[in-house]
C-alpha cells in the first residue's frame, strides 16, 4: 500500500538504498565490491574517501561526510557489523568486517581530533597465487622452485617491506608449497592467511571487553599455546612485539615458521629483531633461515611490486649476523639474477638428506619449470595450483609427464 503512488523507478531507487544501506556497507558500498580496490581511508570529515586503486594509486573519490553525526554512524555501523562494539570510552578498534576486509577506526574527535577515520584493507576472495606472481613479475619461476624445495624441506622465512608491500599475500603464495599434511598453526590478529591444507588450525586474537586488559588474548599468549600443539609449521601472519621471541624460540627449537615483519632493508630488520620489545638473541636469528625483501617499484611510470633480495641468514665469525644473497632483481632490465649455485641452505638440506649438492639444485630446477609450465597454461586459480603442487608430493610422475608433455592430466576443479 504504502508504495501504490510510486513510479517503477522511485521504486528501484527505494530498493537501491534499502539494499546500500541495510544490508551493504552504506556509501562506501560501491568501492567495497570494487575488485581493483586494495585500501579505502576515511581521513576525517569534509575531506574525500580516498581508495587505493591497483591502476591508478591513490585516487580521492567523490565521497566526502560532510557532518560528524553521519560519519560516525558509519563508523559505528561497520565495526557492528563487524560484531564489535566502538564507543568514546574505548575509540581505537581493529575488526574485520563480514566480507573478510580488514578495518582500523578512530571514533568521534576522541583521538582524531578531525573526526572519526577508518581504514579499510580489502580481502581478497581468491588468495594470490605463486604462478600470479611469476606472471606479474613480481618473483622469477626460479624464485617459486627454491621455495617450494625450502619449504619441503622445513626451512623457515621472514618476508620484509613497508606497509601494503605484498608481504602477507607473498607469504600466503608461498605457504602453499608446504607438504599437504603437515600440520600447521596460524596466529594472526586479523584472519588474513587462506591455505589448502586440511591439517590446519587458525588462531586469531581476542581484544579485551572492558576498558582493562582482561581477557584479552594476545598475539604473544597464542603464539606460546602453540607450542604445545605440536606444529610442523608455526606461521605468525606479522610479528610486532613480544611474540617474536617466542616465534624464534619455536624455530630454535625444531620447528619451521614464517611470518611477515615491518623492515627496509635486512638491517633494519635485524636491528630491529634484536632491540626491544623483540629482543631477540643474535644466536637464535639465523634459525629464521631466509630473509625475503619486497619492494614497491616503478617500472615504466607503473608502480607494481617485486621481490627485490632473498638472502639466507647466518652468522660471521664474529657473531655478526650476514646474509647469503640468492635472488636479487636487476632494476635495469626487471629480471631476477638468480645466485642459487652458491645457496647455503642447498648445502644445509645436501648434508641433511644424503642428496648431493648438485641433486638438490636440479630439483630446484625441476620445480621451477612445473611452475613455469603452470604459468604458461593459465593454472592461476587458487585451488588448481595447489592441486599440482599436492600432486607433485603424492605422485611426481603424474605431474613431470605432464608438464614433459606425455600423457595424463592432473585432475584439477576447474577446467583451464
Ligand atoms: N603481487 C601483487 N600483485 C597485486 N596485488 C597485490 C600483490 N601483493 C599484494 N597485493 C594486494 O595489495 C594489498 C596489500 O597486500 P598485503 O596485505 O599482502 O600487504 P602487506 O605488506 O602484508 O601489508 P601490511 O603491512 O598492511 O600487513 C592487498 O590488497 C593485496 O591483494
Ligand atoms: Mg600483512
Amino acid at each position: 500500500k504504502l508504495f501504490r503512488n510510486v513510479s517503477p523507478s522511485s521504486f528501484a531507487k527505494f530498493l537501491y538504498y534499502m539494499d546500500r544501506d541495510l544490508l551493504g556497507y552504506g556509501p562506501i558500498d560501491a568501492l567495497m565490491r570494487d575488485e581493483n580496490i586494495e585500501d579505502i581511508s576515511c581521513d576525517g570529515v569534509g575531506r574525500p574517501v580516498y581508495v587505493f586503486h591497483r591502476r591508478y594509486e591513490s585516487i580521492p573519490t567523490n565521497i566526502v561526510p560532510i557532518t560528524d553525526k553521519g560519519l560516525d554512524d558509519l563508523v559505528v555501523k561497520l565495526i557492528h557489523m563487524s560484531g564489535r562494539h566502538v564507543s568514546v570510552a574505548t575509540p581505537i578498534v581493529d575488526a574485520q568486517l563480514p566480507d573478510g576486509s580488514r578495518i582500523a577506526v578512530t571514533y568521534r574527535r576522541e583521538v582524531s581530533p578531525g573526526g572519526s577515520t577508518f581504514t579499510i584493507r580489502r580481502f581478497r576472495k581468491n588468495p594470490l597465487t605463486f604462478t600470479e606472481l611469476v606472471k606479474f613479475g613480481n618473483i622469477s619461476a626460479e624464485i617459486a622452485g627454491y621455495f617450494w624445495t625450502m619449504l619441503d624441506n622445513g626451512r623457515s622465512f621472514l618476508v620484509l617491506g613497508v606497509t601494503g608491500a605484498g608481504k602477507t599475500s607473498f607469504l600466503n603464495a608461498m605457504a602453499t608449497f608446504i607438504r599437504p599434511h603437515m600440520k600447521i598453526i596460524t596466529v594472526e590478529e586479523v584472519p588474513e592467511i587462506n591455505l589448502p591444507h586440511k591439517n590446519w588450525v587458525r588462531l586469531v586474537t581476542r581484544q579485551s571487553y572492558g576498558s582493562e586488559k582482561i581477557n584479552e588474548i594476545t598475539l604473544f599468549d597464542l603464539v606460546k599455546a602453540t607450542l604445545r600443539m605440536r606444529p610442523d609449521y608455526l606461521i605468525v601472519g606479522e610479528i610486532r612485539g613480544e611474540e617474536a621471541y617466542v616465534l624464534f624460540q619455536a624455530v630454535n627449537t625444531g620447528h619451521s615458521g614464517m611470518s611477515t615483519m615491518h623492515a627496509e632493508s635486512f638491517e633494519a630488520a635485524v636491528n630491529r629483531l634484536m632491540s626491544p620489545p623483540m629482543n631477540i638473541p643474535p644466536a637464535y636469528i639465523p634459525a629464521m633461515s631466509i630473509f625475503v625483501m619486497i619492494k614497491r617499484v616503478k617500472i615504466g611510470g607503473r608502480l607494481t611490486r617485486r621481490v627485490t633480495e632473498v638472502g639466507e641468514v647466518y652468522m660471521d665469525d664474529s657473531g655478526k649476523i650476514r646474509f647469503n644473497t640468492v635472488f636479487k632483481w636487476n632494476p635495469r632490465n626487471d629480471t631476477h639474477e638468480s645466485y642459487v649455485s652458491n645457496s647455503v641452505l642447498v648445502r644445509q638440506i645436501s648434508d641433511m638428506t644424503g642428496k648431493d649438492v648438485d641433486e638438490v639444485l636440479m630439483e630446484i630446477g625441476t620445480r621451477s619449470k612445473i611452475v613455469s609450465w603452470m604459468v604458461e597454461n593459465g593454472i592461476f586459480n587458487f585451488e588448481d595450483v595447489s592441486t599440482y603442487v599436492q600432486t607433485y608430493y603424492t605422485n611426481p610422475d603424474k605431474v613431470l609427464n605432464q608438464v614433459m608433455g606425455k600423457v595424463g592430466e592432473v585432475e584439477t576443479t576447474t577446467q583451464v
